[in-house]
């Protein structure tokens, strides 16, 4: 088969590449107008720029059905999100309740502070569909349990968490629910307020279509996270006390102006194609590619046996090969961009039985076309054919 001229990008769950023209070209013309730092100074400029990104927070808001876009707080990323949330909640001798499913964005939090003697926890599995029981998490909460942490979708298998289950029993059980939202916000709605979510983590660089760089939390009116990080808000700077109001509560440091410009652009164009109607058409593709991978006798595809509460995500191995070679070939041989190896995520390829080697992870993005699909299937034809 000829190697394609055209990168075929199958790896949007690391991060959606490429990104809308529209907000490529949002982030340039309105960093070029307004691109001062915002909440600073008292100028039109600033307070212009002041305006932006209270507009983002009050737009996620929006989108997250969250209850105060006050409570909208801007990180780096999903990672540094879940950070300060981890660290600004832990109390001495508190246990948190997580998944094996989790990112390592999770886990080595956990582990860290677990070692530092700050915390401990445990973690629950899930089904052979990569769904967590909310009965499995309601076993695991201790009376000292200070949180529940958990993601929306799996960025290895792409099982789909009913979160209104877990919610339900976190409420009961009066614990924290942090949901980590980074593969499923811009993919499948959520309703952070009607599913008994207290944090929200999100990434802005995957479905949201925003850039790299720019993520955050999304607090319920009713949590408080500790200050973590010290530093510079543009208000109370009399006070050598970071300030305690939110935002400014948890962040530190001039905000990333363009990456809350790409964000709120990113936004709009997800608004506009519709999250369900993007993932209804990624999946499409999904099943005609797992379809394809399941004619191929030497690949083996994991993960659940539908497509329904599942996002288009597809890790598969190819017998007596290692995954790495794999990746390697798509890419060098037909110009396929893949993931391969255990995608941060090692405890989900110790109940894949995939540890320590990982997987070939296929990912598919809101540009990804039929003939990619096609040409993805031809090229693990050949590769897997000769097994
Ligand atoms: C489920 C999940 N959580 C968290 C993250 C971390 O996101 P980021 O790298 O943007 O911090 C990822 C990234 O792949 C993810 O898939």
């Amino acid at each position: 088969m000829e190697r394609q001229e055209r990168l075929i990008y199958l790896d949007n769950a690391a991060t959606v590449f490429p990104k809308p023209d529209v907000v490529l070209r949002t982030m340039m013309e309105t960093y070029q107008s307004l691109g001062v730092s915002p909440g600073r100074g008292g100028y039109d400029l600033a307070v212009m720029a002041s305006e932006m990104v209270t507009d983002v927070r009050e737009h996620l808001c929006r989108f997250f059905g969250g209850d105060d876009p006050e409570r909208v707080i801007f990180a780096s990323n999903a990672s540094d999100a879940l950070n300060l949330v981890i660290q600004g909640m832990i109390e001495p001798g508190c246990h948190v309740v997580s998944s094996r499913l989790e990112h390592n964005s999770v886990l080595r939090p956990l582990h860290h502070l677990q070692e530092q003697g700050l915390l401990s926890y445990d973690l629950v599995g899930s089904d052979g569909e990569g769904r967590i029981d909310p009965e499995d998490i309601a076993r695991a909460i201790q009376p000292s349990t200070r949180m529940v942490i958990v993601n929306h979708a799996s960025n290895v298998i792409g099982s789909i968490q009913d979160v209104e289950a877990i919610g339900r029993v976190c409420r009961n059980r009066n614990v924290t629910l942090v949901l980590d939202v980074a593969q499923s916000a811009g993919l499948v709605p959520i309703r952070m307020r009607d599913w008994g979510v207290s944090v929200l983590a999100f990434t802005g660089h995957k479905s949201l279509m925003g850039p790299t760089g720019i993520g955050g939390l999304v607090l319920a009116g009713d949590v408080d996270i500790r200050t973590t990080r010290f530093g510079g808000t543009g208000v109370d700077s009399e006070s050598l006390v970071h300030t305690q109001s939110y935002p400014y509560r948890l962040e530190t440091g001039t905000l990333n102006c363009m990456g809350i410009i790409g964000l709120g652009a990113g936004l709009e164009f997800v608004e506009q194609e519709g999250s369900d109607a993007t993932r209804t058409r990624e999946v499409a593709l999904a099943k005609r590619l797992a379809l394809g991978l399941a004619e191929i006798p030497a690949v083996r595809i994991h993960g659940p046996s539908g497509w329904d509460n599942r996002l288009a995500v597809l890790t598969i191995n190819v017998r007596d090969m290692v995954p790495e070679d794999v990746g390697a070939i798509l890419d060098g041989d037909y110009g396929i961009a893949v993931r391969t190896g255990l995608h941060c995520a090692p405890l989900v390829h110790q109940e894949l039985n995939t540890f320590p080697q990982g997987g070939v992870r296929f990912s598919i993005g809101p540009f990804t076309t039929g003939d990619d699909i096609d040409s993805a299937i031809a090229a693990m034809t050949e590769i897997g054919g000769v097994r």
